[in-house]
């Protein structure tokens, strides 16, 4: 997020009572803000820079893994508003920075609807600053590991309409749960609640590098989460939904040619496009 409520919060005016009153421990690092700060941006902390630094450490690509994950995001998006689809359930949405859901659905269908969820207070406080003035968008806080109060939290239940197809993201998120909170349940609790005609567009960190399992023992020792799966794995959260075109795949493999003119095209086969896989699936009526 840029502008002028960015800068002022981690100037470092903010004393740590005033971020726990928001919720927010500064001394532990977050996952929403360790991407921020792989991304460059400047909503982090110096715990969650330490971590980043790991991340870049591990697998030296400037970053370019989390920017590959944010252009499949855009991608996914538009192609999701192209096929009709008006309305999204952005769950683990992130620290708000450019090409966030609602800017690139509403790019294509302006009255788009989109509900943010994320489970970090501060990625809320983030986006209700961001959305003040846009009546399409809602942001609220919930944890995917509890499907059924995000389903019925008043917002989300309100605010869209579930007669109609919903688009619903897990975006870099479910990587974050562990086995035991037995992650594919958690989805499906999702996909059974969606109305028919809505979709699935899932990322995943996937383990089809050593740098990648490297990465999952330094995210683990760090930030406590952070779970590097198998192709078959990833492509069985899509289970109950008709996996569309081109499949479970890297996702810079994804749809490349709906990419805007002049975008990065970045080797096809390296321990940073390597590291998220991610597709998209219909769910079955
Ligand atoms: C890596 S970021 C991904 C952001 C965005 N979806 C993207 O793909 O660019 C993962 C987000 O998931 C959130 N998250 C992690 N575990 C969560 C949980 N159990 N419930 C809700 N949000 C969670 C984090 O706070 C973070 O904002």
């Amino acid at each position: 997020m840029t502008g002028e409520q960015d800068e002022g919060w981690l100037d470092g005016s903010w004393q740590t009572t005033q971020w726990e009153q928001l919720g927010v421990d500064p001394t532990r690092p977050s996952v929403a803000r360790v991407y921020d700060a792989v991304l460059g941006g400047k909503d982090n902390f110096a715990v969650d820079r330490a971590v980043a630094a790991r991340r870049l450490e591990l697998i030296p690509d400037g970053g370019q893994g989390a920017r590959l994950s944010r252009a499949f995001l855009a991608r996914g998006v538009r192609h999701l508003a192209r096929l009709g689809i008006r309305q999204f359930l952005d769950i683990g949405s992130g620290l708000p920075t450019a090409q966030n859901t609602h800017q690139v659905a509403q790019s294509v269908i302006p009255d788009a609807r989109v509900v943010y969820v994320d489970h970090d207070p501060m990625v809320l406080s983030h986006a209700r600053a961001l959305l003040t003035d846009n009546p399409f968008t809602e942001a609220v806080l919930g944890d995917l590991r509890q499907p059924e109060v995000i389903l019925g939290d008043p917002v989300v239940k309100d605010f869209l309409d579930w007669s109609r197809p919903i688009g619903l993201l897990l975006l870099g998120i479910v990587h974050h749960l562990a086995d035991s909170d037995r992650p594919g349940r958690l989805v499906r609790t999702l996909l059974e609640q969606l109305p028919p005609g809505s979709c699935l567009l899932l990322s995943h960190f996937c383990d089809a590098s050593s740098e990648a399992r490297a990465l999952e023992e330094a995210f683990q020792q760090m930030l406590g989460s952070g779970r590097m799966r198998g192709e078959q794995e990833i492509r069985a959260f899509f289970d109950g939904t008709e996996l569309l075109e081109p499949g479970v795949v890297p996702v810079v493999a994804w749809h490349p040619e709906e990419e805007p003119p002049g975008a990065e095209g970045p080797e096809p086969r390296t321990p940073s496009t390597l590291l998220v896989f991610g597709g998209l699936g219909r769910v079955r009526p």
